[in-house]
């Protein structure tokens, strides 16, 4: 018999969690069971998420101490789903904006995982999802630093899910394409015919819906996929296929 709420004895703590994604995330790990605990700056966004049950953990993740305080309580399943992104032309590029990116896309999920694994791997059960981007492993004018902290994400999870296969912990990278955010909404506006451009080369001709990603999610941090590890899924309407 299919188990309808397979996370039931497990903690799951959700960065980014006010954002668009985040929130479909938190409650595709809910639905499952989990107990969640959601983080992100404070404000409004973070707060709306108390009516849906869960434990609030406001913490800015540019901040080594406040990634650490973020693990005082272990976790069984870490999803990384914060980030920040900035588009502008590389010959451009502005260094301060490259730390911010670093800081958060990578830094962060690394401090979170050095802090986590070890209970986990103590506890022989763990779940680390961490949320990339399409443009990691196809390249995106426009977003040559952001990709490069996303793709590190890959290779570090890789090398993360090789450590930790043995203890019964899974490290996986989910790859958004374009997905319908208030985010990516923003930076469609700002750009001319992007959008359009875009419908006509995603094979399925819409952007992804936050929930889609989240099902994906979900899946796995199950323990339907106990042996699946050090893989990177995009979930992206067939834009690109490697
Ligand atoms: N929307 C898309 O099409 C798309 C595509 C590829 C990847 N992604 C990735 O998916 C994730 C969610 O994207 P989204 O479009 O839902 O919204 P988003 O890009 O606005 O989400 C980013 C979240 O990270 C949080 N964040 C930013 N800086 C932070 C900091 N210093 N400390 C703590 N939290 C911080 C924000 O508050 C926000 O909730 C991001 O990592 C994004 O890069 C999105």
């Amino acid at each position: 018999m299919v188990d309808p709420l397979p996370l039931s004895d497990r903690r799951a703590l959700v960065t980014g969690a006010a954002s668009d994604i985040g929130r479909a995330v938190c409650a595709a790990l809910a639905e499952l069971g989990a107990d969640v605990v959601a983080s992100d700056l404070p404000g409004a966004g973070l707060e709306a998420l108390r009516q849906e049950g869960v434990e609030l953990r406001p913490a800015d993740l540019s901040s080594m101490p406040e990634v650490v305080a973020l693990c005082s309580t272990p976790a069984d399943i870490l999803v990384s789903v914060a980030g920040f992104a900035h588009v502008e032309r590389f010959s451009a590029g502005d260094t301060t904006l490259w730390d911010k990116l670093w800081q958060i896309n990578l830094r962060a999920p690394m401090l979170l995982t050095r802090e986590l694994m070890g209970p986990m791997t103590e506890r022989g059960w763990g779940r680390l999802v961490y949320i990339s981007s399409d443009s990691a492993r196809a390249g995106a004018a426009g977003e040559a630093a952001y990709s490069a902290t996303k793709a590190g994400l890959l290779g570090f999870a890789k090398s993360i899910a090789r450590e930790v296969a043995a203890a019964g912990v899974t490290a996986n990278v989910l790859c958004p394409g374009v997905i319908d955010t208030a985010r990516s909404r923003e930076i469609l506006d700002g750009h001319g015919n992007m959008r359009e451009a875009l419908l006509r080369a995603i094979p399925a001709r819409r952007l992804g819906e936050p929930a889609e990603v989240a099902s994906a999610v979900g899946y796995l941090c199950t323990p339907a996929a106990a042996y699946l590890t050090g893989q990177v899924l995009s979930v992206n309407g067939g834009i690109t296929m490697v």
